[in-house]
């Protein structure tokens, strides 16, 4: 897992956090177990967060750009109501499949619908859903482009939530693709007057953007 913290911080944080429901502690072990691209989950801390975000918002309707082996999915529908429901957009069949494995082994798993295929594809088949709350966490290239589609999909009040914001480090002396892609979102954001946004230093960075209620 991508943080900035110490470990030993890290682990203090985690455990001064709300515990994961246990089929999440599963989850990451097994996707530890059978995946060398592991430190691509959220993790417990994160995952915390995100559940707390949408509980908070009373989300009931969440949209998730990236979901791999399905832990931040997982952790944000534990946070949905009965009737909630998330949508996961996901290209890779392997992570999906793991990922179904363990939606199925608990009752909240019902909530999440897996979108397969491209992202960008997918939210054009969204254009006319409304989600209370996003969660965008796919190709680092692509940041920009999918907080311009998912947008105007958020209802006034509700957030849009990015993760690798700070990129371990990377925004400060941005080179590659995904590096530029990360800090262009970031300046993009900021920028953005129809949003009120907080870069929180959780992990790799998450940023929190609310839609403003009216246009400033
Ligand atoms: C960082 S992982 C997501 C981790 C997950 N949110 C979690 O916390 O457990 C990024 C995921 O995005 C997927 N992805 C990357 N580019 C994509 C695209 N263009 N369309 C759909 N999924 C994509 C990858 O296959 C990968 O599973």
């Amino acid at each position: 897992m991508v943080s900035l913290l110490d470990e030993r911080l890290e682990e203090y944080a985690r455990a001064h956090s709300a515990d994961a429901p246990p089929v999440l502690r599963e989850l990451e072990l097994y996707t530890r177990a059978h995946r060398s691209d592991a430190g691509m989950l959220c993790g417990p801390v994160e995952g915390a967060l995100l559940r707390l975000l949408v509980a908070i918002t009373g989300a009931r309707r969440v949209l998730e750009i990236g979901m791999y082996t399905g832990y931040s999915a997982l952790s944000m529908a534990f946070g949905l109501p009965d009737d909630g429901e998330l949508v996961a957009c996901e290209q890779d069949p392997e992570v999906a499949a793991i990922a179904e494995l363990f939606f199925g082994r608990t009752r909240v798993g019902r909530k999440i619908r897996i979108r397969m295929g491209d992202a960008a594809a997918t939210l054009e088949a969204l254009r006319d859903e409304s989600f209370d709350l996003v969660f965008i966490d796919a190709d680092k290239e692509n940041y920009g482009l999918y907080y311009d589609r998912t947008l105007p999909l958020v209802r006034p009040g509700g957030l849009v939530v990015a993760d690798n914001t700070l990129w371990s480090g990377r925004v400060l002396a941005p080179r590659t693709a995904a590096d530029l892609g990360i800090s262009a979102f970031n300046r993009r954001v900021r920028e953005d007057p129809s949003v009120e946004t907080v870069m929180l230093t959780v992990r790799d960075g998450v940023t929190v953007i609310r839609k403003r209620l009216t246009r400033r």
